[in-house]
């Protein structure tokens, strides 16, 4: 069976408790923290940077998966690596020189992902796809929590599956936006291996029922060989 990952996003936890809601994910079963950056430039909003990433990692052991919403990428790269980034995802648009920042995030020593936007086009994996090590799907317009799903990004989850799958290499593909108990299986069927759930998770009263009840829903999903 496919591993699968469940990343609740910060983004909607109360923030005046931050270390608490990191351990309530972890203990209850998160696979990794998804940690959203947005600079009130690139998306309109704003929220955290290097400095909250630090304490994030002074709470848990897991990875943390930071989404660079913000332009320039490059500056910023090597200042989340210090804070304590697992890996490091950007959006192509924000970037002058994509396949550069991918290599400035590796010699960081995290992982890179790309990220596509529900307009952007998976074509931008063509020449980047062997070096990466994540492909970040955005069901939702990036700035907020609490959208919903954009159905379409269903058949673009399919097409990149294909893609990785012909690569011959693990590269997770994770969904971003949107992602619910009701709906996470049928996400799991196009191809996704890694789910953001922002207000899936924080907004419910019991983190680990919640996350309980997507993994079941996770195990139902049919996945093609
Ligand atoms: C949106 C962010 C998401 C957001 C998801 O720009 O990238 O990670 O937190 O929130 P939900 O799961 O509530 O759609
Ligand atoms: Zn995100």
């Amino acid at each position: 069976m496919r591993r699968y990952r469940i990343a609740p996003s910060i983004l909607s936890a109360d923030f005046a408790r931050l270390g608490e809601e990191i351990a309530r994910v972890e203990q209850a079963g998160a696979d990794m923290i998804h940690f959203d950056v947005m600079d009130n430039h690139y998306v309109p909003n704003l929220s955290v940077g290097p400095m909250v990433c630090a304490a994030v990692r002074r709470s848990t052991r897991l990875d943390i998966d930071v989404h660079l919403m913000v332009k320039p990428v490059d500056p910023i790269v090597d200042e989340f690596a210090k804070a304590g980034a697992s890996l490091i995802s950007f959006h192509p648009e924000a970037s002058e020189h994509v396949d550069r920042t991918i290599g400035l995030i590796h010699e960081c020593g995290c992982r890179a992902g790309l990220v596509l936007n529900p307009a952007t086009p998976l074509v931008w994996l063509d020449d980047v796809l062997h070096a990466l090590d994540l492909v970040l799907i955005m069901s939702v317009n990036p700035g907020f929590a609490g959208q919903a799903f954009i159905p379409h990004s269903l058949e673009k989850l399919r097409q990149a599956r294909r893609r990785i799958d012909a690569l011959g290499r693990e590269v997770l593909l994770e969904i971003d936006g949107g992602v619910k108990v009701d709906n996470i299986r049928e996400i799991a069927s196009a191809g996704a291996d890694t789910f953001v759930a922002g207000s899936a998770v924080f907004g419910s009263r019991d983190y680990a029922a919640t996350m309980a009840k997507m993994r079941s829903e996770l195990e139902a999903a049919t996945v093609s060989p």
